[in-house]
């Protein structure tokens, strides 16, 4: 069994900030270490020491280390429960001629966002509402792909049939058909800066699989930020995998443990 040497991790996280802007500093000590292993496997190291020193000589593979540590695993309608139970919220009280707001925080390469945007869409067809999705990331590569909103052709079988009109279905790909675009923005922003936001406050914030990686104390800070951009009984939709703070108990009401749910007090 190989074991990694990790003495000098407090180094590597200030490289990558000196290199790329990225500040890794607020992370969990656990996940990060996991995706460090990973970098070391890649390149047949065994400790950080020498993974610095690598980096010192190629400095273009910062970026590729970037997109191991954020890791931007995703589908179509993802644990599709929570969607469920998203349009079921949606259309227990459905309000005419509204604008409704979305954010998906940490949307990687777009399906998240989309899947919102077809459940809207399908609503749509039968309601005078309206909708605008925000989708926000760090990582540059996978918003571009969000933005071209082409997909294998595979990714079909996440979209539930009655929604793949949607999508235009080619050879080998599928692609966001433009009317369903036109309601999704994207844009590179860091969840634990302040100063994101796309300059309005949301019905929805989906959050899912991101916060598994951050501290307890950037958690605080990006629940903090999501609190006062949420509009009064705005739900925060943090998915399976990811738990509210003991702090903000009080300051949500949960909807749906399993799927957690919340809707702001
Ligand atoms: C595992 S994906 C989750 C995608 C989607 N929310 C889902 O559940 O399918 C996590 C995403 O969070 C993004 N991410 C990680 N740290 C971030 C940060 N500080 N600000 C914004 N996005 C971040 C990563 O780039 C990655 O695309």
């Amino acid at each position: 069994m190989i074991v990694y040497d990790y003495t000098g991790i407090e180094k590597l996280i200030e490289r990558i900030k000196f290199n790329t802007g990225y500040d890794f500093s607020q992370y969990k000590e656990k996940p990060f270490k996991r995706r460090v292993r990973v970098i070391l496997r890649k390149y047949k190291l065994t400790s950080v020491e020498e993974l610095i020193k690598y980096l010192d000589r190629n400095k273009d593979d910062y970026k590729s280390l970037i997109k191991t540590i954020t890791i931007n695993v995703t589908e179509f309608f993802r644990n599709s429960e929570v969607f469920y139970q998203f349009n079921d919220i949606l259309k227990s009280d459905l309000r005419k001629g509204y604008k409704y707001r979305i954010l998906s925080a940490g949307c990687a390469t777009g399906e998240e966002p989309y899947s919102i945007a077809f459940l809207f869409e399908k609503l749509k067809e039968e309601h005078y509402i309206k909708y605008k999705v925000d989708a926000m990331d760090i990582d540059r590569d996978a918003l571009n792909k969000a933005i071209k909103g082409e997909y294998p052709i595979e990714e079909l079988n996440s979209i539930p049939e009655h929604l793949r009109k949607y999508v235009k279905i080619n050879e080998k790909s599928i692609t966001i058909k433009d009317s369903v675009k036109a309601n999704v923005e994207f844009k590179l922003e860091n969840l634990y800066e302040n100063n994101y936001n796309f300059g309005t406050t949301y019905d929805f914030i989906f959050c899912r699989n991101v916060f598994i990686y951050f501290s307890r104390n950037l958690q605080l800070k990006i629940l903090n930020n999501f609190y006062s951009i949420l509009n009064a009984e705005g739900y925060l939709i943090l998915g399976k995998v990811e738990t509210l703070a003991q702090n903000f108990k009080d300051k949500f009401k949960m909807i749906d443990l399993r799927n957690r749910i919340y809707r702001k007090l």
